[in-house]
């Protein structure tokens, strides 16, 4: 029997590198089995973008796409869901969702991530879950899901790409099952689905520029992950804003005020409400 060869193709989003990270450790494992594989970062560049969409378009071979979004506001971000409504139509496509979440809750991102892509057309064989450090918390020294990814969340994304690449081997790849990612309770699933980031962006405090030190360098603007920024000669924000703080954290003068106390607490309490077994989890079929 001939090895069917599969094209691999990752997209992520990633403001603050983690679900990069993610997105890296199964590159590197795909590449080491000799796989190709073509990465793209989804948010800013577009016409990228747009050429790897062509290329998994015409590909004639069967495809396997990994899928990565942050966990924000109890789902996956509305960028990645925007994506996998793009994905082509692929008679052979299988997929693998992941999602890092901060600790507070991986809620609803992978089983609506799982029932978009099947509604795509595309097999859901394989989903995984990784803890990360909570992006709001940055300024704190001890976060929520200080320390990961961690050298055994890397390896438990080597078991993911071994699974996955041993099940395609077959002629007819074995399917997870969409129930085994609605692994939240229904009442709480029920509950997470009242929140959403639009909501979460009305919740999440201000950022004011400082003229007195901001020194309209531009470095905002640089590190935005959706180019919700523009120098008019201050920075201003954008509708596309995904509350990323990417900006805040980043700038070298301190020039964009916040107070992210109120939230600390926020995230805490979810944490405790939703008491999460396993931070992090690999689903196979
Ligand atoms: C606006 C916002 C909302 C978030 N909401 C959640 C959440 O609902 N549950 C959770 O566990 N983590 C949440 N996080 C934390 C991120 O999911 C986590 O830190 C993730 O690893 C960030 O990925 P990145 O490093 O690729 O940006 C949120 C972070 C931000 C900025
Ligand atoms: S990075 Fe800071 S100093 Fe530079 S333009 Fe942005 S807010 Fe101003
Ligand atoms: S404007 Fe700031 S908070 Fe909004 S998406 Fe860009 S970097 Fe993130």
């Amino acid at each position: 029997m001939t090895e069917k060869i599969y094209k691999s193709f990752i997209f992520y989003c990633s403001p603050a590198g983690t679900t990069r990270h993610v997105a890296k450790v199964v590159e590197r494992k795909l590449k080491s089995k000799k796989r190709e594989v073509t990465v793209c970062e989804i948010g800013k560049n577009k016409e990228q973008l747009t050429r790897v969409l062509q290329n998994l378009t015409e590909i004639e071979e069967p495809v396997t796409v990994y899928i990565g979004s942050p966990v924000y506001a109890s789902h996956a971000l509305p960028l990645i869901m925007d994506l996998i409504e793009r994905l082509p139509a692929k008679s052979q496509g299988y997929a693998v969702p992941f999602a890092t979440w901060g600790g507070a809750t991986s809620a609803l991102a992978l089983e609506e991530m799982g029932a978009a892509l099947t509604a795509r057309g595309y097999s859901v064989i394989a989903a995984a879950k990784i803890l990360a450090v909570h992006s709001l918390m940055w300024q704190l020294e001890n976060p929520v899901g200080s320390g990961h990814p961690d050298a055994a969340n890397d390896r438990l994304l080597d078991d993911l790409v071994d699974a996955v690449e041993k099940n395609l081997v077959h002629s007819e790849p074995l399917i997870l099952s969409q129930k085994v990612l609605e692994y939240q309770p229904r009442a709480m699933a029920a509950e997470m689905l009242k929140l959403n980031l639009q909501i979460a962006k009305g919740i999440l405090p201000q950022r004011t520029i400082n003229h007195e030190v901001c020194t309209q360098c531009g470095e905002c603007v640089t590190q935005c992950p959706v180019e919700a920024l523009t120098l008019a000669p201050w920075p201003v924000f954008a509708e596309p804003c995904i509350s990323c703080f990417n900006c805040v954290r980043l700038c070298p003068e301190n020039g964009i005020e916040t107070d992210l106390t109120p939230i600390y607490q926020r995230i805490r309490e979810r944490a405790q409400a939703a008491q999460e077994g396993a931070p992090s989890q690999i689903y196979l079929p």
